[in-house]
């Protein structure tokens, strides 16, 4: 059985690669990707609040493991990631003449590596999770 964080991200990240390819529908493009942004920095907050981490990470020992430095470390790389696009996003929305297209394909580049980064950040997440209580 599946978390439900581990659902909802799963859940989300069809809405982003719904909104990857209805890039021209920015009505909806841009509000799943902000929406999707929110949800990942939202996400270390939730699990902060409402997991033990004390018991978790220092006396399970935990915080040594590959796994968990592993998801961590693709985290920081999504979050440089999302900066990086967010710039791009108001380069093209604020386009100054002659640079719009190398706006698109930077943050079309980007785009993709955050998809790939993302998928990675939850298939980790998925293994770090504890199981639902029966
Ligand atoms: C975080 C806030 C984001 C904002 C405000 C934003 C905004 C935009 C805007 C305004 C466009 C131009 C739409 C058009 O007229 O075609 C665009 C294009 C695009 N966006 Fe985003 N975007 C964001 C995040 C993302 C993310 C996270 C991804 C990928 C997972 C992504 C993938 C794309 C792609 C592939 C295009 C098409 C680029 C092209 O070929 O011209 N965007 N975005």
């Amino acid at each position: 059985m599946l978390a439900g964080t581990v659902i909802a991200a799963l859940v989300s990240y069809l809405l982003m690669v719904a909104a990857f390819y209805w890039h021209r529908v920015r009505g909806f493009h841009i509000p799943v990707m902000v929406g999707c942004l929110l949800f990942d920095l939202g996400m270390p907050v939730y699990l902060v609040l409402n997991r033990d981490w004390q018991t978790r990470l220092i006396e399970h020992g935990d915080i040594l493991s590959f796994g968990v430095w592993m998801h961590f470390g693709l985290i920081i790389a999504l979050f440089v990631l999302y900066a990086v696009q967010v710039q791009t996003a108001l380069q093209i929305l604020r386009p100054k003449p002659g640079e719009e297209e190398v706006s698109r394909s930077a943050h079309r580049a980007q785009a993709k590596g955050i998809l790939l980064v993302r998928a990675l950040v939850i298939a980790t997440g998925a293994v770090l999770a504890e199981p639902p209580q029966a």
